[in-house]
């Protein structure tokens, strides 16, 4: 590939976007200047209704693995890239395709719903897919006689248990380790020093059994997005990973965001940059395929997560 001079590494990339014909996706949690070099921001959802519905011939996922995945499972025709292969999910790594064979063993009548953090192994395994967006619909889309085995997120479950009502739903014990960090005792200190402050909690967060009472609010990340723009509040404790202020400043200049704790970070979401997108372009480096067969045993559950929402 011929290499240009550019200004800024933001205009390399708008020309290898080019060249390429590639979009580039970044996940909320992504550093402040991938989000801004991305075609399309947003939640796991989102970002795999932009996957599905993009005319490019390349994909750049800026997230986690399993996002670019998911990407690759929807459009298997398109060439799907990462900027950095180590960028795993935690949280994904908790509950391995054997364990889902043997809890399903342990419970033949039971439905398995994977939350979209899961491999696509795993994914294979389950009947339907979620994200934290849609995981109460999904949920409640499953006939009431039908237990549900809910994998891998232990606190989403737990909300979606208790949204529902559902007595028949099992829980799988995995969590985020990043929203593990976000302990009630801060969140009771940030509420008493900011009382006009509304409270947004991401339903990962591993205190929420404890602080769910406290919620104004419990969304997914693009949830939240939308949520503090339309809010007449001026203030807002945010609850999750803290990539996700990034966007709401730029939305809302005049809004006060706090991050729950300033330590949820999640190291792997920022393992990207924009070194790394322009190598990734120049390279179509590396690339995220999905074997077909596997693919094709992953496609229903996530189908299902895109037509539940
Ligand atoms: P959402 O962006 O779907 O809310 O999920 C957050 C997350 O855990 C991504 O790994």
């Amino acid at each position: 590939m011929s290499r240009a001079i550019y200004g800024t590494i933001e205009e390399e990339i708008r020309a290898l976007k080019k060249e390429r014909n590639a979009v580039i996706m970044a996940h909320n949690y992504q550093i402040g200047e991938v989000q801004d070099a991305a075609d399309f921001t947003g939640d796991s959802l989102r970002l795999a209704q932009e996957a599905r519905k993009t005319n490019a011939e390349v994909i750049l996922f800026c997230g986690v693995h399993f996002m670019a995945e998911t990407a690759s499972i929807l459009c298997p025709d398109k060439k799907v890239l990462v900027p950095d292969l180590e960028a795993g999910c935690s949280l994904a790594d908790m509950i391995r395709p054997e364990d889902v064979r043997q809890w399903k063993a342990e419970h033949p009548d039971g439905l398995v719903v994977c939350y979209v953090n899961t491999s696509a192994e795993v994914k294979a395994e389950s009947d339907y897919c979620c994200t934290s967006s849609n995981a109460e619909k999904v949920v409640r889309s499953i006939p009431e006689d039908k237990d549900v085995l809910f994998i891998p997120d232990f606190f989403l479950g737990t909300y979606v248990k208790q949204r529902t009502g559902r007595k028949n739903m099992e829980l799988w014990r995995g969590y985020c380790p990043t929203h593990m960090l976000i302990q009630s005792r801060d969140i009771e200190k940030l509420r008493a020093g900011h009382p006009g402050a509304e409270f947004i909690m991401h339903p990962e967060c591993g205190c929420l059994t404890k602080s769910m009472h406290l919620a104004d609010r419990i969304l997914s990340t693009e949830g939240m997005v939308r949520y503090v723009k339309e809010s007449p509040a001026r203030e807002f404790i945010v609850a999750t990973e803290t990539g996700v202020l990034h966007r709401m400043r730029k939305d809302n200049p005049g809004k006060n965001f706090i991050p729950a704790s300033v330590h949820a970070v999640c190291n792997y979401m920022k393992m990207n940059t924009l070194e790394k997108i322009v190598a990734s372009l120049e390279n179509l480096q590396y690339e995220v395929k999905v074997p077909p067969e596997l693919a094709q045993r992953a496609y229903l559950p996530i189908e299902r997560m895109l037509s539940i929402v």
